[in-house]
């Protein structure tokens, strides 16, 4: 999604613009610009494509300005629909969505003004300026008052010696160093050791200036919050020798799973005993990678407890008025804790009555904010776009929820502390999967299949692939290809084919026979050494043998591994694939 950095110093602006662009580059974008005051005139480049694209900002002197990297909502991506947008000496970056866009616009327009760009954004530097009478403060609280929708503002004026930012429902943070102040929409582009963070709250307004940073509410009241001293693990992440992070945080699986088992202990030293005593349904909303967390948690929770467990995608959670219970519990899973759909329908779910657990991997997001019960999953920071390591990491927790909530019912499950030391082992016996690459990379169309726990992990494999790779592929029900996706299997169609139940293996297997038949290269991954001597069987991955329950811990390694070498073998970069975001905070 957009990101945004701001600098005011005794520095010029520019080289620290765009060193903080590149940090949150791996947030997907597809322009980017920067704005800098340079005695006083304001400087503007914005191009099209990467950060590097930028090269002319290197001559900008003056050391106030503000830059963005833009992912395209409103209007196509172009220079001229990148941010900054001007207009009247008032420059704006924004990130999120104008919802009345068009009404204000047209009100501009009828005033006699002119716009530059097909974006929502550009509308809000036309507010500015015109409620400007001499503080820039002001006018920006005043424009935001006729905005609805979302979003993260950082403004600049010329003339003018301080930045402005305002924030609604767009993560946003300012911080304080010596004689400089930043701001960002994510702490990697501004993070130093010892800055002081101040994490913007929605409806609120930060003025920069080179000596301090202060926060107003909506009324133009300062506000007194003491900041966060920002700390190590929050710094910017390093890719060590790897030649993408994607590839280091698979191997950085054990570490995060480690970190993301909580014991029946520390459910009840944390006020979670009463839920889990009472808990008789339970609601997962999620997008993306963890709606497919979700997926995992229910067919465990089912399996070993019997308690029922809906799973909903969060967008169509918000919108499809789901019949919900006001005594189920609803978990909402998101890595960053900022997903806007994840966020609406946890808010939906408190409304109608429900406590909400926040599972997330950032104990400051606006997730763990708006929850009743927290889970934060010890993943570290996930780089890469497409999710990895942090999908393990929320089986671990949800695992661990299944286990405790076993042990306040006075059941039994296995622990899922017994996958921790097979998960590396995992890693190791995917190797062979590079050796796949060539045949994926030339495929017109890719099946991922399996029953039950495996059919979650088989969607999974699947969006990985397309996340990465841009080739078709889908995870399917083995039982159900015969009712037409069938039709598509040829030699053309490699299938990857999932079996970690021994109930299910052999049925999973006859789907294997019906696409051999039809020229389907076949790979196996699975936990049954029996299974891989099978003449259909191209070649196999065979993994340690589980609670079949909680497989999909370690048979999706091998399916992101997949991804991985295919999405390197066609020389994607699998870290920033195109027209995704990692953190999707607009609907
Ligand atoms: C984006 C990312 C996915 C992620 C999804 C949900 O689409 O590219 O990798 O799974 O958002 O993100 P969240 O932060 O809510 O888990």
């Amino acid at each position: 999604m957009c990101g945004i950095v701001g600098y005011i110093g005794k520095r010029r602006a520019s080289p620290v613009l765009l060193d903080g662009l590149k940090k949150l580059e791996y947030r997907g974008y597809d322009s980017a610009g920067i704005a800098v005051l340079d005695q006083g005139i304001l400087r503007v480049v914005k191009r099209q494509g990467r950060v590097e694209e930028l090269g002319a900002a290197h001559s900008l002197d003056g050391c106030i300005g503000i830059g963005h990297t833009r992912w395209a909502t409103h209007g196509a991506p172009s220079a001229r629909n990148a941010h900054p947008h001007v207009f009247r000496g008032i420059a704006v970056v924004h990130n999120g969505i104008i919802e009345n866009a068009a009404a204000l616009r047209a009100l501009c327009l009828a005033r006699g003004e002119t716009f530059l760009s097909d974006t929502d954004s550009e509308v809000v530097a036309h507010l500015i300026a015109h409620a400007f009478c001499g503080d820039l403060l002001s006018a920006v609280i005043r424009a935001a008052r006729e905005l609805t929708g979302s979003f993260a503002l950082a403004v600049l004026r010329e003339g003018g010696e301080e930045i402005v930012c305002a924030r609604k429902k767009s993560p946003l943070i300012a911080a304080a160093g010596e004689g400089e102040s930043f701001v960002a929409s994510d702490i990697p582009a501004i993070a130093a050791s010892g800055r002081r963070a101040y994490i913007l709250q929605d409806g609120e307004f930060a003025r920069l200036t080179a000596e301090d940073v202060q926060l107003y509410d909506e009324n133009g009241a300062l506000i007194a919050r003491e900041g966060v001293v920002l700390e190590e693990g929050e710094l910017a992440p390093d890719r060590g020798t790897y030649a993408h992070f994607m590839r280091k945080e698979i191997d950085e699986i054990p570490r995060a799973v480690q970190n993301s088992l909580f014991s029946a202990d520390y459910f009840q030293k944390n006020g979670f005993s009463e839920v889990l005593c009472q808990t008789e349904y339970i609601d997962i909303v999620a997008c993306g990678t963890a709606y497919h967390s979700g997926l995992c948690a229910k067919a465990a929770i089912e399996e070993l407890l019997r308690i029922p467990v809906r799973v909903f995608l969060a967008s169509e959670y918000r919108y499809t008025r789901p019949i919900v219970r006001g005594d189920a519990l609803t978990i909402a899973v998101s890595q960053s804790g900022e997903t806007a759909d994840t966020l609406a329908a946890a808010q939906l779910a408190k409304e109608k009555g429900c406590k909400v657990l926040a599972l997330t991997n950032c104990a400051r997001s606006t997730l763990t904010r708006m929850s009743d019960l927290l889970l934060v999953t010890g993943a570290g920071r996930e780089v890469g776009v497409a999710a990895t390591k942090s999908f393990q990491a929320q089986l671990a927790a949800l695992y661990s929820l299944c286990a405790a909530l076993a042990y306040f019912r006075k059941k039994r499950v296995p622990s899922p502390k017994d996958l921790l030391p097979l998960c590396g082992q995992s890693i190791r016996e995917s190797a062979a999967v590079a050796g796949w690459a060539p045949c994926f990379a030339a495929a017109r169309n890719v099946f991922f299949l399996g029953r039950g726990a495996d059919r979650c992990a088989a969607l999974e494999g699947s969006l990985k692939f397309k996340e990465i790779t841009y080739l078709p592929a889908e995870g399917y029900a083995a039982g159900e290809l015969k009712h037409g996706a069938l039709a598509l299997a040829d030699e053309t169609t490699p299938v990857v084919a999932l079996a970690f139940d021994e109930r299910l293996a052999e049925k999973t297997m006859n789907a294997v026979h019906e696409v051999y038949a039809r020229g389907a290269p076949v790979f196996l991954v699975t936990c049954f050494p029996a299974l891989c001597g099978q003449k259909e069987v191209s070649s196999f991955v065979l993994l340690p043998a589980c609670e079949p329950a909680f497989s999909p811990m370690l048979s999706v390694i091998p399916l992101q591994l997949l991804a991985y070498e295919t999405a390197v073998f066609l020389k994607n970069d699998p870290d920033k694939p195109r027209n995704l975001a990692k953190s999707v905070t607009v609907e």
